[in-house]
This record gives structure tokens, sequence and C-alpha cells, in this order.
């Protein structure tokens, strides 16, 4: 097992990673100790792994209660959170309890969010089973659930008080999937570390077939990097916007689609390609990188071409996201691989992306 420390002062909390935690992880279980907790889930995720949680705590809380919610990114809503507050308030959970949260990054959202309001804010663990939620969405404490206009647009900073990503989760994970988490994997190569991107590179058919030293290797690498910046800027007031590399598009992409349509792994990934072509347009990334970043997207079985809307379409899906300043948007733009910036661009240059593609 490996532990990585995200380093907040009082809410300083480790990552664990390793094989076999669902079954029995001795800090979980002392969290648990003797509080009323409830495991929140999704209908795919519950019966797989819920059951194995459920026995690892080993009896060690007072209650526990199973929340299941639908799957899927289309759920990321108001209705689903309500299903939390509901049966927390009528298994009379007090504000001592502990919410677990078992799924993917939609999961871990949701119930981050109901953690953080659930009277006025409660205990949570993260408990990530998809390579995304691992790599990226279980760490740092955002939680949010989509409005239809944008993306993560209702949310609160909230961190977890531990991270436990168990390899052996990935094992049931769809390939579409997998190749979703690795876009995540990919963007913290490109803006924090160009020898982790080649070794990625390196190790892309490995991580495809969910081998278990490549994942190993990726999920920590990939937790450093995300804890490093977290950090540093735990509430994005400066360089944490770096971890939205890809995102302006990407989140563009799942809203102007319909949320669920494309996974948010794909919509970053072909939003990461764009990213780098504007990169290269403001004369900060050579073509030849933003190319080979292309091909690594690419080979880890993600789209790298975004959708042919009209310059208009873009700037209204765009313009509702957390990081626009007054309705016109920003972008997290590359310095070479491994420097990441965040910058308004001039529309011409954005047009000029909009319309360029690998495939047009
Ligand atoms: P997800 O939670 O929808 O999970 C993907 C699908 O896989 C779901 O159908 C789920 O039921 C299923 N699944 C999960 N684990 C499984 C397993 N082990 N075996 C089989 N099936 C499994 O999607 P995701 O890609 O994990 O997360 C995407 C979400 O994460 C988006 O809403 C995105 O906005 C959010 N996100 C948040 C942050 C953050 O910092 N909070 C960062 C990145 C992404
Ligand atoms: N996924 C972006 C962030 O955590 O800041």
């Amino acid at each position: 097992m490996r532990s990585i420390e995200v380093c907040l002062a009082e809410r300083s909390y480790p990552i664990l990673v390793g094989s076999g935690l669902l079954a029995g992880c001795e800090p979980l279980r002392a969290l648990a100790a003797g509080r009323q907790v409830a495991i929140v889930t999704d209908d795919t995720v519950g019966p797989l792994y819920a059951g194995a949680l459920s026995a690892g705590l080993g009896g060690a809380c007072a209650t526990l209660l199973t929340v299941t919610l639908p799957a899927g990114e289309s759920n990321k809503t108001w209705d689903s959170l309500n299903r939390v507050f509901d049966a927390l308030l009528q298994a009379r959970f007090d504000r001592g309890c502990l919410i677990i949260a078992l799924g993917g990054g939609v999961v871990g959202d949701m119930a981050g969010f109901a953690a953080a309001v659930y009277q006025r804010g409660v205990d949570f663990v993260q408990v990530p089973t998809t390579l995304l939620a691992q790599v990226d969405s279980s760490v740092g404490g955002k939680t949010a659930i989509n409005h239809p206009a944008g993306k993560n647009m209702i949310g609160a900073f909230h961190q977890p008080r531990l991270v436990l990503a168990d390899l052996d989760t990935l094992r049931t994970l769809p390939a579409r999937e997998l190749s979703a988490g690795l876009a995540e994997v990919i963007k913290h190569g490109a803006i924090a570390d160009p020898v982790y991107l080649d070794a990625i590179d390196r190790d892309m058919d490995a991580l495809r077939a969910c081998e278990q030293r490549a994942m190993g290797e990726a999920i920590v690498r990939s937790c450093q990097i995300k804890a490093d910046v977290v950090a540093r800027d735990e509430r994005e007031g400066g360089v944490r916007a770096i971890l939205n590399f890809g995102h302006t598009f990407g989140h563009a992409i799942e809203a102007g689609f319909g949320f669920g349509q494309w996974l948010h792994g794909e919509a970053v990934g072909a939003g990461m390609v764009q990213a780098a072509d504007l990169s290269c347009r403001l004369g900060l990334l050579a073509r030849p990188d933003a190319k080979h970043l292309a091909a690594i997207i690419a080979r880890a079985g993600l789209p790298v071409t975004a959708p042919p809307w009209s310059f208009e379409r873009w700037i209204e899906l765009m313009s509702v996201d957390k990081k626009a300043e007054q309705g016109a948007p920003r972008f997290v733009v590359l310095e070479g691989i491994g420097r990441a910036s965040l910058r308004r661009v001039p529309d011409a240059m954005l047009r000029e992306t909009l319309a360029a593609s690998p495939d047009r």
C-alpha cells in the first residue's frame, strides 16, 4: 500500500492506494468506529462493492446505511442529491455521522456535496472505484452537481478525511470508462511532468490492459501531482486552475450534447487537443509537442476531434464556466509540456482553433 498526503494544515488527509483495501483498512475502521455511517453509491457499483466495504468495516459503526443512487452523469442532479438527504434524515443521522462515497466521480462529487451541506457539514471519505476518480475527482475537495446550463455549477469545497483507492475495483471497469480516466492521467503529465507523460506514453498498452504495476504507478504519480497543486491553492484562487487543462472546451462538449452523452474524460480528451492547438497559435507550445500529445490521447482510446459547432454556439456554452470572467471564457494553455497557465485569448485565435481539427 502507498500513501500520499494532501497537506492542508488541520484539513490534511492521506490517499491510500493499494490492493485489497475494501476488505479491510484500519484507518477507515478507525474513522467509522462508533458512528452513524452512510455508504453512498450507485446502482452499478453498489451491487459489486458495497457488500465488501460493509464487511470491511467489520461492525465498527454504530449504524450502517446504504444509499443507492442511479448511475451516470445525467443523474448528477438535485433529485439524486435529495435522495441522500431524505435517507439521512429518515435514519435520524446527526452531525457526528460519516458519509462514505463509494463509486466514480459522479457519486464522489454528489456524496461530497451532501457531506458539505448536511447539517452544515459532516465528515466524509472517498472510496473511488473508477480510474478517473482514483487519479483526480476523489482528491482535492471539489464537490458539485450539474445544472442544465452548465457543468458542476452548484457545489462547495469540502475535503474528505481519507481517500481509499483500491486497485482491485478497476478490474470490473468497462474499457470506455478506463479510457476516460486516462484523460486525467494524461492531463497531469501534460501540465506538470514531462517525464511522467513519457512514462504514460511508454506504458499505454499496460494501462489500457489495467496491469496493476502500471496502474499503481500512474495513480500514485497523478495523486502526488494533484495533491501538490491542491496544497498550494485549495480554493482555486490561482495555480489550481491548471488542473482544468482541456476543461473549458470539455465542459462545453458535455453540456452541449447533454450530460452523459460524451463521458467527462472523453470530452476532456478532445478538449486537451483543442487547448494544445490554441497554445500553439499563441506561440507557447511547439506544434510537434501538440501533435505528440494528441497521439497519446488517441492511443488512450479517446476522441481527438471536437464537435463542429459554430463559433457562437461554442461561446454560448463556454461562457457558463467557473473560470469565465464576466461571461468571457478563459483557457488553460501549455507553455511547453509540463508547464501551464490560465489566460483570455483573442477571438480570432479561438476561431482558428475551433475551426481546426486533426480530422477536418
Ligand atoms: P461515473 O462516476 O459516472 O462512473 C462511470 C460509470 O462507471 C458509472 O456508470 C459507474 O456506475 C460505473 N462504475 C464505477 N466504478 C465501477 C467499477 N469499479 N466497475 C464497474 N463499473 C463502475 O464517472 P467518472 O468518470 O468516475 O467521474 C466523472 C465525474 O467526475 C464527472 O461528473 C466530473 O465532473 C467529475 N470530476 C470531478 C473532479 C473533482 O475534482 N471533484 C475532477 C474530475 C472529474
Ligand atoms: N479537477 C479540477 C480540480 O480538482 O481542481
